[in-house]
């Protein structure tokens, strides 16, 4: 299949592009290396440096058997801060994306979606038809997509797969987790053990066990098989959302001691408030992708995840 991949010099876009690179598709590539770290980019890809918005260009590109659209900007405190810039590149310009792509040919449309879609869920596991009531800009502007790219497959343009990521998190040695500006929970506490420094710890009030968030996480090779997966069930399928998940949580305190655990370093927590937009729990319901792709996860404990992040940087 020739298949376009977005965001392909990312964390979960390059090892997906890697399998599909190995099992012989051709895979063009495209990223505006913002974020993303050329040196990311699997051999046997072909890389465009372009903006997902930058029409001309991507209207050279096509046609496509196939979109996986993983270009986008994650994190969700930061949104809270600057939602128009979250609103223009994940909604305005995965908009003008996708009407490119319509222009040129598309037939199958694999979107990066995220548990941040559902909000503040009182029901624990999550199920994909929970209703959508995100508390972020960032979750709001999945949201939106998904809702965009419904009316597009019920008007029939092309199908298409919503995958709501729960936590992605590992890494592979390939494919170390690395971003511009890092956020994110393992990274950090990674980032605290090896350098000896204070590791924050946002919120120890919410109504959990242990009081702070619970987070389900999925390592990002089991993600990139997903997708893999997306891609092929299109083929029987108008359209799929699936979360993408383990069924599992952790706490914040939790993930912070399996750190400790796998690196061998005590971490110096210092306990801070609440960081604005987090969910107190987001546990995913699994079966749906088990029925509907035929995945479960299998590089997913939490030791695997943290292992494999650790080892990932040595
Ligand atoms: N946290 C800390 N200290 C830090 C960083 C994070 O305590 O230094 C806490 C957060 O407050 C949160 C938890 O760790 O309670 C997880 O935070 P992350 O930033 O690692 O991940 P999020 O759950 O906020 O978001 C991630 C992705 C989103 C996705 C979401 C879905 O970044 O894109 O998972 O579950 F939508």
């Amino acid at each position: 299949m020739r298949i376009l991949v977005t965001g392909v010099a990312g964390f979960i876009g390059s090892t997906t592009a890697e399998l599909l690179v190995a099992r012989g598709d051709d895979v063009i590539g495209l990223d505006n290396l913002s974020t993303g770290d050329i040196s990311n980019v699997p051999r046997g890809v072909t890389l465009v440096k372009a903006d997902i918005g930058d029409a001309v260009t991507i209207r050279t590109l096509g046609p496509f058997d196939a979109c996986i659209h993983f270009a986008g900007l994650i994190a969700s405190g930061e949104s809270m801060e600057v939602p128009e810039l979250y609103f223009e590149n994940n909604v305005g310009q995965t908009m003008t994306l996708l009407n490119t792509l319509l222009s040129s040919g598309l037939n199958h449309f694999v979107f990066s979606s995220s548990a941040a879609v559902y909000g503040d869920v009182t029901s624990s596991p999550i199920l994909e038809a929970s209703p959508m009531s995100p508390t972020s800009p960032y979750g709001a502007s999945k949201a939106m997509v998904e809702d965009y790219v419904a009316w597009l497959v019920r008007q029939g343009k092309f199908r298409a797969a919503n995958l709501r990521y729960f936590n992605a998190a590992g890494a592979t040695r390939a494919h170390p987790e690395r971003h511009a500006v890092e956020t994110h929970l393992i990274p950090l506490a990674l980032d605290a053990a090896a350098a000896g420094t204070p590791m924050s710890l946002f919120g120890t009030d919410y109504p959990t066990p242990d009081g702070t968030c619970i987070r389900d996480y999925v390592h990002v090779l089991d993600l990139a098989r997903a997708h893999v997966a997306a891609v092929d069930t299109l083929a029987n399928r108008e359209s799929l959302t699936v979360n993408l998940g383990t069924g599992v949580g952790y706490s914040n305190r939790e993930v912070l001691r399996a750190v400790e655990s796998v690196t061998g370093h005590d971490l110096e927590v210092r306990e801070l408030g609440r960081r604005p937009g987090d969910p107190a729990t987001l546990v995913a319901s699994v079966a749906a992708a088990k029925e509907i792709l035929g995945w479960t996860p299998q590089h997913s404990s939490l030791e695997e995840i943290v292992r494999s992040a650790w080892e990932s940087r040595q």
